[in-house]
């Protein structure tokens, strides 16, 4: 049996891909603006603690999501994130790319991107405390992950 945690993630992903003609076809499937920072865009700037402790519990927190997920039920122990997660924002991930047609993304964007697509929910204010300890909390993360521990192979990248 594969444990649930994993099953659960890794079956909305092969869903999302596969059941997809869109993605099947390489068009965007969403609006690269929903994902793309606005004009004059000035994140949240707030106390570094605070926007830690509040982003551990929203990374957490299956209510950002209207499918039962949280950020963790994916990237628990760093599960889900590519190679592309070690290298320095803006980069390059190819569910960004595949799916909006964005060539490269911001932390923040990603976090929107991962609220469109996998969490099925709208983008946060992109001024909002709430985007900013989420980007508080994935940066920590991201110091800490090496690639070749990351987890299985992301589905949609295969042939
Ligand atoms: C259903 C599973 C799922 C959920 C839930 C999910 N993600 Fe993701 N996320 C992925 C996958 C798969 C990737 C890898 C995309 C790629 O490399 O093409 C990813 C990539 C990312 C990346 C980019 C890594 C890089 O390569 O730069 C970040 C940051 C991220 N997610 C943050 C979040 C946050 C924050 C949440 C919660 C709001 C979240 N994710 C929820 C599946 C998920």
């Amino acid at each position: 049996m594969i444990p649930r945690r994993i099953a659960l993630p890794l079956f909305a992903v092969l869903a999302a891909c596969a059941g997809n003609p869109a993605f099947a076809a390489g068009k965007p499937e969403i609006d690269p603006a929903a994902i793309t920072r606005p004009p004059g865009y000035r994140p949240y700037a707030g106390d570094a603690r605070e926007l830690a402790v509040l982003g551990d519990k929203l990374w957490n927190d299956t209510r950002l999501s209207t499918n039962g997920m949280s950020c963790n039920t994916c990237h628990a122990n760093h599960g889900a994130f590519q190679a592309s997660f070690a290298k320095p924002y803006p980069h390059r991930v190819a569910m960004a790319r595949d799916k909006a047609g964005v060539k490269r993304v911001h932390l923040d964007e990603m976090i929107q991107a991962c609220m469109l697509m996998p969490m099925a929910a709208q983008p946060l204010p992109w001024a909002s405390k709430e985007l900013a300890a989420l980007t508080a909390h994935t940066r920590a993360l991201q110091k800490s992950f090496r690639p070749a521990a990351s987890a299985p192979a992301n589905p949609c990248a295969g042939k």
